[in-house]
């Protein structure tokens, strides 16, 4: 027993006549192919919810493989198979890609004919998968085009906003679902159900994060830095204390929740006001520098294997912790000082710092940013070079012009007296 909805007028009404077509097109395909032929996962999800989510993926009751060649020969388009997966992915000329997948189940036959109701292996498919708001089904053949297939009261979790899984073992099986429910929590307002809940926490509590590889987990943490609010999901991350089981050395505490606060808060003021490109900024770097700063120094290169950060990463930590620990210790300082102290830093290290350095600083430190900004030296290298400086003295002299403009000892049209 499942429900099912023609939702077709829904679909006209939302989805552009592109996406629409193309629906029609691939079902109509599947019937040539005799293949049951659906639109699955998020885009269902967040065609429900009214948001646009144009990622297409397609369920085929039959070759996966099969079918893509046939789509790719009728439409001339670009056919991609990824064989160890019985998945494909077809291009089209722009760009635009739809990938395709044979619904998976342990036994199969491919159907002769079309039956009116057989969906056993499409429902099976969908039940290996994450959160139930995630397992909906719309039939694209033809003959059913737009029949919502919703086997696991999917819909009504999306009404009743909450996010839960299928079976019990769901995070046991693959534990970066973990981290995709406190994702799409966030994202859409939902909750996590209490008997989903019980089964992450027994899962975090049961070391089952620890066997998933770094790059899965970088991947995930990742995922969730790239959406509008990532603060609530760090902060839900330490509830459920998942922290702790990604970095063994971290103790997610109220003073650690602050910085991470501080992290998001100061972002948002840098972007506008520094000489920082923030698209340029590794949010990861970033978090990773908070989450990582009370680690013990010979626990790092395990962490930095793990996650695969770059050689210097700790590196630079450890000069950024030294920096703010020289601006905290003194009463006031130049803007020459801050340039000594900041000149050699990434935009990670840049803004690390700014989160770190009292609150009575942060003024000064952000004016200085936006000094250093500001000043253009008259000078180039090109006129040191003709005045005879060479290789470093020329890169000495213009740090010394630099600092004499970022103290204003000396105008533009002054420059010229010191070299
Ligand atoms: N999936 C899963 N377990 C995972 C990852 C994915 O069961 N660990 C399933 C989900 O049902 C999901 C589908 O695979 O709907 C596709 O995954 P993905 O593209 O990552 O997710 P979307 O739901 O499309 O989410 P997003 O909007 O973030 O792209």
């Amino acid at each position: 027993k499942f429900n099912v909805f023609n939702i077709s007028q829904l679909m006209k009404e939302r989805l552009p006549k592109r996406i629409m077509n193309l629906l029609r097109l691939f079902g109509a395909f599947g019937s040539e192919l005799k293949m049951h032929t659906y639109v699955v996962g998020g885009f269902v999800r967040d065609l429900l919810l009214n948001l646009e989510n144009y990622d297409i993926d397609i369920v085929v009751e039959g070759d996966a493989n099969k079918y893509g060649k046939y789509v790719a020969e009728q439409l001339m388009i670009k056919y991609i198979p990824h064989k160890k997966f019985n998945t494909c992915s077809l291009y089209f000329k722009d760009g635009f890609r739809i990938d395709v997948a044979t619904a998976r189940t342990e036994y199969y036959e491919a159907p002769a004919e079309l039956p009116k109701v057989e969906v056993s292996t499409i429902k099976k498919d969908l039940y290996r998968r994450d959160f139930s708001i995630n397992t909906m089904a719309i039939r694209i053949n033809q003959e059913t085009f737009g029949m919502l297939l919703d086997f696991f009261t999917s819909k009504s979790d999306l009404e009743n906003k909450i996010i839960r899984t299928l079976y019990p073992l769901s995070f046991v099986e693959d534990p970066t679902r973990i981290l995709r429910a406190i994702r799409f929590e966030q994202r859409y307002g939902f909750k996590i159900n209490k008997q989903t809940e019980d089964y992450l926490r027994r899962t975090v509590e049961g070391n089952y994060l620890e066997k998933v590889t770094g790059p899965r987990l970088r991947e995930e943490i990742e995922k969730i830095l790239k959406e509008p609010n990532p603060l609530k999901a760090i902060k839900r991350m330490g509830e459920f204390k998942i922290i702790t089981h990604l970095f063994p050395y971290t103790y997610y505490t109220p003073t650690l929740e602050k910085d991470v606060e501080k992290l998001f808060e100061y972002y948002e003021i840098i972007k506008h006001k520094a000489p920082i490109y923030t698209y340029k900024v590794r949010k990861l770097h970033l978090l990773f520098y908070i989450l990582l700063q009370y680690t013990p120094n010979n626990s790092l290169k395990e962490i930095q294997q793990r996650y695969g950060l770059p050689g210097e990463f700790f590196e630079k930590l450890d000069q950024a912790k030294k920096a703010y620990q020289t601006i905290n210790e003194q009463k006031e300082i130049s803007n020459s000082k801050y340039y000594e102290i900041l000149c050699t830093f990434n935009n990670e290290q840049i803004i690390y710092t700014g989160i770190k350095v009292s609150d009575n600083k942060k003024q000064e430190y952000t004016d200085y940013l936006n000094k250093v900004k500001e000043i253009k030296l008259k000078t180039t290298g090109k006129d040191l070079k003709e005045k005879g400086y060479k290789g470093r003295q020329i890169k000495e002299k213009l740090e010394e012009l630099k600092k004499l403009r970022l103290d204003e000892k000396i105008t533009p049209d002054q420059e010229k007296n010191y070299i």
